[in-house]
């Protein structure tokens, strides 16, 4: 008798006990479905690195965005796949392009549901690199650097002009995703100065150059079209710079933060939580999902618990929004 008299496993005997004791559990409000939008009408072309996600032309986004807000899922990330690509990738800053097109429709449509913009060029240079590429001819062309650096002042142009643009077509905020010195204020003042002072900036603060975003790149037909985005994008050994990158886009008035990507990065998350009094997001990108959906597929994973888990662990390390390809699911799973 007596030993152990400390028994951890009493408070794990029933549900119910396990219940009364269990320190995060995943909300609904913590959310956001990305889509992938196309040109055209009636489409809905299968992701086949992505098992269940599809390119959608805005009408066929529309009715997603409404089983999306059905669910009780607050917000949508949007991704253009443009009608063509160039240097600068000037769909990005185009009024009809293909997010201004679907941010204005899901709005109509389902005026309660945010909107974000995920804002960055890859998708709409034919180079697929996150800004402009240097080379003779180009705006801001630098003799000094290296032919294909990507040039980061004459890019924060670009960014500040299509942000604008996505804001004014109705997105509720605008995530800069291409790890550019100095875009937060960049964007903040092109904003502030087209009267869309309301307009949120969710900066993709700490992201990684991370081999976990493969299936995106086929999903929004962005690979780099030479060399990887390791001279932008963080080395994945650090997490010291995470704290100053953060620390400058504080500075520059982002309103809310993210890690990206996730479940690889989750030390990061908690410091960043630790530190930090902004909201912060993470995104569990496309990696991750695909993963566990072809262990899955091979019986090897049983998908649902292994994503509620991963899911859940993000919420733990200290995220508030969760970026996530499961999550219509989730809010299946979770009722
Ligand atoms: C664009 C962007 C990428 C992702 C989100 N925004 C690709 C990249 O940086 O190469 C990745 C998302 C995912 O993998 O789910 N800058
Ligand atoms: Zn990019």
């Amino acid at each position: 008798m007596g030993f152990p008299s400390v028994r951890p496993r009493r408070l794990r005997r029933t549900t119910g006990l396990q219940r009364m004791v269990r320190e995060t559990t995943l909300r609904v409000d913590q959310l956001i479905a990305p889509l992938f939008i196309r040109h055209g009408e009636g489409v809905s072309r299968k992701i086949v690195s992505m098992p269940g996600h599809n390119q959608l032309s805005v009408d066929m986004a529309v009715r997603e965005a409404e089983s999306i807000a059905e669910l009780g899922i607050p917000a949508v990330l949007l991704f253009g796949i443009p009608a063509k690509k160039d240097a600068l990738g000037s769909e990005n800053f185009d009024p009809e392009g293909i997010v201004p097109q679907a941010a204005y429709a899901i709005k109509k449509a389902v005026p309660e549901l945010v909107v974000i913009s995920d804002m960055c060029c890859c998708e709409y240079t034919d180079h697929g690199h996150c800004g402009i590429i240097n080379v003779p001819g180009v705006p801001g062309y630098d003799e000094r650097l290296a032919e294909g650096y990507l040039l980061n002042d004459p890019t924060l142009e670009l960014l500040g002009k299509a942000s604008v643009v996505h804001a004014q077509a109705g997105a509720d905020i605008i995530a800069p995703s291409g790890m550019m010195d100095g875009m937060i204020s960049t964007i903040r003042s092109a904003l502030d100065n087209a009267g869309m002072e309301h307009t949120v900036i969710m900066s993709y603060a700490a992201k990684y150059a991370s081999a976990f975003y493969g299936p995106f790149r086929d999903a929004a037909e962005s690979p780099p079209g030479f060399g990887d985005r390791s001279n932008y994008q963080m080395d994945p050994g650090n997490a010291r710079e995470a704290i100053r990158e953060v620390e400058l886009d504080v500075e520059e008035g982002a309103d809310m933060l993210m890690v990206k990507p996730a479940l690889a990065y989750l030390d990061v998350i908690r410091q960043l939580r630790d530190r930090f009094e902004l909201p912060l997001a993470a995104y569990q990108v496309s990696g991750e999902f695909s993963m566990v959906k072809a262990a899955a597929e091979r019986g090897w994973l049983d998908e649902q618990r292994t994503a509620m888990e991963s899911l859940t662990s993000i919420a733990r390390a200290g995220a508030d929004m969760i970026i996530t390809y499961w999550a219509k699911d989730a809010v299946k799973w979770m009722r």
